[in-house]
């Protein structure tokens, strides 16, 4: 296995493009299968979890092709053409490696009466399960049932739109039941829906591609079935995390990064609390450049959109290991999100958990460690104390990086780290 070595102490200077976002791209792969017309998706970013995707999506008998741009650099082209489905089952072997992959379940109620998916199992950072999902499959008329690990799901006469009301916010659950009341009968609201920039732009896509769903953008979403989809053409949006994940690696290393390509509108809150904590942050449009002096304590809580994500929750806690004074980091969304805390302490972080918060002292350095992280998060976070830290540090299991972060060992060694891949024996 690859491991990435790291020796730190160098602020990043310089430009970083930022990539397609993998949390946006998954859920707009699987809306392919609603229609019997091609997707045509741009910006495709390259990752381990997209080509998960398309295993899954192939293996029922999605045609797909990707095909590199011309630069070599920018997102690829995607065209998933779902004339073909002939199976609906989607098996353990890749809904293991995946969860997401549990999002062709709504598609394929929806379009072929039935699916057979496997059920995603614990994962590193909590239970997760599925039951919203289920619940209001069942809202909308199918017939579920579990058998030997997978989710029976059947629908012979179609789906029927109903009222669900979600009891808390679920990005999965929204985006599947989104989908599948696409082709639903008659009217389906989704209410206390999540808002996340990648359900909106999932919805967005499916109106592209003919559907009829009003209430974008809020925790309300209003959807007309109608009785095929279409084909369309979708950018996959810049991702908000990668973007994120890099102001925090510039800050945390008291350097001064360029982040092209991003969409600092989806980070208000984010950008918010690294000011808090002494990040000079300037935003144009398309772009964002960040520097930062010192890093003072703060007080993070992780929300659903708009709040501070989850998904940027064990970065931050990175950038604030060596900050002045201390910091409360508590994490709302997942029971068992800081799997990074005794990595960080072994490097010299001096972070105490209590529940779901941590109190983080800041210190005044960090050393290099071999180090090792469980999730894709948890990995970026290791990477930014890397940065930061004296001597070297070797992250193990580098294939957690790799699901959600395009050439990173390159992008921040444009920017002047010193890091590296290391092939594993
Ligand atoms: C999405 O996961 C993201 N994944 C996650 O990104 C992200 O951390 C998460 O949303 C929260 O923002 C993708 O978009 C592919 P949820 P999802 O359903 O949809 C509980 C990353 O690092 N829940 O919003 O699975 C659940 O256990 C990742 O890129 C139920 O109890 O998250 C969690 O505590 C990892 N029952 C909370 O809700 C359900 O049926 C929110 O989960 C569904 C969820």
């Amino acid at each position: 296995m690859d491991s990435i070595r790291i020796k730190g102490g160098r602020p990043l200077v310089g430009e970083i493009r930022v990539g397609g976002a993998k949390n946006a791209a998954l859920p707009l792969m699987t809306a392919a299968l609603l229609s019997d017309e091609p997707l045509i998706l741009a910006n495709m970013p390259r990752l381990a979890d997209i080509e998960t995707m398309k295993a899954l999506l192939e293996q029922h008998g999605v045609t797909i092709t990707l095909e590199e741009p011309e630069d070599g650099v920018s997102g690829r082209n995607a065209t998933l053409d779902a004339r073909g489905v002939n199976n609906t089952t989607a098996p353990y072997d890749i809904v293991r490696k995946m969860r997401a992959s549990v999002l062709v379940l709504g598609p394929l109620v929806a379009r072929h009466g039935q699916a057979r998916v496997s059920l995603p199992g614990g994962c590193a950072i909590g239970t997760r399960p599925v039951d919203l999902h289920l619940k209001g499959l069942e809202q909308l008329g199918a017939e579920i049932e579990l058998d030997q690990g997978y989710i029976l799901a059947h629908a012979p006469n179609g789906l029927t739109g109903a009222d669900i009301v979600f009891p808390f916010v679920s990005v999965g659950a929204t985006e599947n039941l989104l989908m599948a009341a696409c082709l639903a009968q008659g009217t389906t609201r989704l209410k206390n829906a999540a808002r996340e920039p990648e359900v909106t732009d999932l919805a967005e896509c499916l109106n592209a591609m003919g559907a009829r769903v009003s209430g974008i953008g809020t925790d309300t979403l209003v959807i007309e079935g109608v009785e095929s989809l279409g084909t369309a053409n979708h950018a996959v949006p810049p991702d908000r995390i990668e973007t994120g994940s890099l102001a925090m690696a510039a800050a945390a290393t008291g350097g001064d990064v360029t982040l092209l390509g991003a969409r600092p509108d989806m980070l208000e809150q984010v950008f918010r609390a690294m000011g808090q904590a002494g990040a000079v942050i300037d935003c144009e449009a398309d772009r964002v450049r960040v520097r930062c002096p010192r890093v003072v304590g703060i007080d993070v809580m992780t929300e659903p959109y708009p709040g501070f994500p989850t998904d940027l929750q064990a970065q931050m806690m990175a950038m604030l290991v060596r900050a002045e004074g201390a910091s409360m980091i508590t994490e709302s969304i997942f029971e068992n999100r800081f799997m990074h805390v005794p990595e960080l302490c072994r490097m010299g972080a001096n972070i105490n958990l209590h529940s779901r918060s941590a109190m983080v002292r800041g210190v005044a350095r960090l050393t290099g460690a071999e180090v090792m992280a469980t999730d894709l998060r948890a990995s970026m976070s290791l990477v930014i104390a890397g940065l930061v830290a004296e001597g070297e540090t070797v992250i193990n299991r580098v294939y957690h990086l790799d699901r959600g972060y395009e050439r990173l060992e390159r992008k921040l060694a444009t920017c002047g780290a010193d890091i590296e891949r290391v092939a594993g024996r």
